[in-house]
């Protein structure tokens, strides 16, 4: 299993946000990209107008927290999203929309909040390269770790999905443990980086849990 580390940068501080994952690229597979819309979500974070200065060379991740997802999957791509995940609660259409993405040229993946079964998504599995298990209830960063949804990555691996199972919400160094004991390889982590006046420090001591 190929461990794998991304930054969410929602806690970066966007006036200086290349300087802050040019100061990780090196050291994390990837970077992770909320964008929320003040509908699907509480709050609102950026859109793609945003998204595409972000420097490119990086594997981005693109966590799409938002209403009508169809409507915009090819902005979010256009920007330089590699890999786009959606909800699976924003849509009617899961394995079309999944569908488009792939034509648009980019990686599907998939979401679920923690009111949602997995087996919602087990009919989309064959065609899916991430799913990203929310481990808070999806809009704001520094929330506290759901440990209650490691079931839900146990039955992922259990039914035979072998693409990326990220967790998204509350990681630190401790929860980070549990999640791939569960049979995680995705952790995501936002304000335990990004909030730490060592970032590159937070970076070490997550992938401590990958020996
Ligand atoms: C929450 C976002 C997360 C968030 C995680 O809705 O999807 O990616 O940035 O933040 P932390 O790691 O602070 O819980
Ligand atoms: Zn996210």
């Amino acid at each position: 299993m190929k461990y794998k580390l991304a930054p969410s940068i929602l806690s970066a501080d966007f006036g200086r946000l290349n300087e802050q994952i040019d100061l990780l690229r090196d050291k994390v597979e990837l970077f992770h990209i909320d964008v929320m819309d003040g509908h699907f979500v509480p709050n609102i974070s950026f859109g793609a107008p945003v998204m595409k200065w972000i420097d490119k060379g990086l594997f981005l991740d693109v966590h799409l927290m938002i209403e009508n997802p169809e409507k915009y999957v090819e902005d979010f791509i256009r920007a330089g999203g590699d890999r786009i995940i959606v909800h699976a609660e924003a849509t009617d259409d899961l394995r079309g929309l999944l569908g488009k993405i792939v034509d648009l040229g980019a990686l599907p993946g998939v979401s679920i909040k923690p009111s949602t079964p997995v087996e919602s998504i087990f009919e989309v599995l064959d065609v899916l390269d991430e799913v990203l298990i929310m481990t808070v209830e999806p809009g704001f960063g520094g929330q506290e770790f759901m440990e209650d949804m490691m079931p839900k990555i146990k039955e992922l691996r259990a039914h035979g999905f072998e693409g990326d199972i990220g967790v998204d919400g509350g990681i630190n160094a401790e929860t980070a443990k549990v999640c791939i004991e569960a049979g995680a390889n995705l952790l995501i982590a936002g304000s335990y980086i990004y909030g730490a006046d060592d970032p590159l420090e937070r970076v070490e001591l997550l992938k401590r849990s990958f020996a």
